[in-house]
């Protein structure tokens, strides 16, 4: 049986592990790693919409951008349902919980506008019903390619299988506000390949979405990041010693880690325009600790790679545990080799008192992290919680090396834009 690496071959890199080892690391509560408490008073973006994954407008070097002075931002969204029958339970209350676990199998993208980089206003749906191939829109990255405001919408049509995707439309901005037009056509890009991706037909479970393409602030080509399993049938992986790292006595048992096989992937445009792309072997696995690192993303800074990756506690392996968090990765060239932040690869984690408190998080370039609101507990033993759907209040970090350290914590959804691009 080939080895996780030896699947990628010798060429052009061997992808970075993120170890056992380095998991035993992780410290939940670690005030420095750790998201400040969200009150469970919070404000809610929408009674009509649930939101979740949120997307800033940005250009392909990673800025935040507004357009005419308008901050723009995407979201997962989903109708919220509070008089439909089917969310009535049997003491006629609005089963909210049930309701929003089933906002995955309906997620659309819509947009938001706003002049203060918070206090978002409902932009409305980016594609009509029908143009999307798939049932559900998941989640990507809206690109500003020019002063014309062209978009191009980097995202994942999900169910049946997963694709990613993109669809070119523009934005358009007026005095009173934002519109997006014209996102009509949608041209599938890639699927998982079987070979170092994992397919659907090898794992049911599997995951292949969330693309985050940028521009390489050193060689110029275009690149886009996703997440990934490594390739193989479902159980079929090996957790050895590269996989395990340097454990202390005792340690060595790993379980039924074999399931867990997450991947950052990577592939490069063979285009200017990137309708053209060649997946690469992943730059980062984590078999035998993880199964999910989601919504992949970069922040270019001090002339280092700054990877950054979403997960669970419940996507952990037998015998390394996290909180739902964004972890981090830093490396001194594109393809590495990355070493996990702060000695675990934890940057910002939910605190153990609130465990599901926010999710979905995206670090920008100027160290505000944004996420959204899951749940929250209402009472001292957890077991009454009020649903979010919503923006989280943003939390600055400072990035140092490599280490990282909450400083700061600003509004709901509060996401400034970075640099400000006029219209022609
Ligand atoms: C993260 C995520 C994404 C996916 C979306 C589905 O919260 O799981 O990976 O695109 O949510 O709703």
């Amino acid at each position: 049986m080939k080895s996780n690496t030896e699947k990628f071959g010798k060429t052009p890199h061997q992808p970075s592990l993120w170890t056992r080892a380095d998991a035993l690391k992780v410290q939940a509560d670690d005030p420095t790693t750790t998201q400040p408490l969200v009150s469970a008073d919070f404000p809610v973006l929408s009674n009509e919409v649930f939101i979740w994954d949120t997307m800033p407008l940005r250009d392909l070097d990673g800025n935040i951008t507004s357009v005419d002075g308008w901050s723009v931002i995407f979201t997962l969204t989903a109708d919220r349902h509070p008089n439909d029958p089917q969310y009535i339970d049997e003491n006629g209350n609005y089963d909210i919980t049930r309701d929003w676990n089933d906002r995955h199998g309906r997620a659309k993208m819509y947009y938001w506008f706003s002049r203060t980089g918070k206090d978002w206003e409902l932009g409305g749906r980016v594609m009509a019903e029908g143009v999307s191939p798939t049932v559900r829109e998941w989640a990507g990255t809206p690109i500003l390619l020019n002063e014309q405001g062209e978009v191009d919408l980097y995202y994942t049509a999900v169910t049946p299988g997963a694709t990613i995707v993109k669809v070119r439309g523009r934005v358009v901005t007026t005095e009173h506000g934002v519109s997006m037009v014209g996102f009509e056509k949608v041209k599938p890009l890639f699927e998982a390949d079987g070979k170092m991706y994992q397919t659907e037909a090898q794992n049911p479970f599997w995951g292949f979405r969330d693309p985050w393409p940028f521009r390489d602030p050193n060689d110029g080509k275009l690149y886009m990041l996703f997440e990934g399993n490594v390739a193989g049938e479902r159980g079929s992986h090996t957790v050895g010693e590269a996989e395990i790292g340097d454990v202390p006595p005792g340690y060595e048992d790993v379980g039924n880690s074999r399931f867990q096989t997450a991947c950052v992937g990577i592939a490069v445009a063979r285009d200017e325009d990137g309708d053209d792309w060649e997946m690469l072997p992943p730059l980062l696995t984590a078999v035998g600790v993880n199964d999910q690192t989601e919504r992949p993303h970069f922040v270019f800074q001090d002339g280092k790679y700054y990877l950054f990756t979403i997960s669970h506690t419940f996507t952990y392996a037998d015998g390394v545990t996290g909180p739902d968090g964004v972890y981090g990765f830093v490396a001194d060239s594109l393809f590495g080799p990355y070493v996990p932040l702060n000695g675990s690869g934890l940057v910002l984690g939910n605190p153990s008192s609130q465990p599901f408190q926010t999710y979905s998080h995206c670090v920008m370039p100027n160290g505000l992290v944004t996420s959204f609101i899951d749940s929250v507990p209402t009472d001292e033993s957890g077991t009454q919680i009020r649903i979010g759907g919503t923006e989280a209040p943003t939390v600055g970090i400072r990035i140092k090396g490599q280490q990282t350290f909450v400083v700061a914590e600003y509004d709901y959804g509060y996401i400034p834009p970075m640099l400000d691009v006029t219209l022609k």
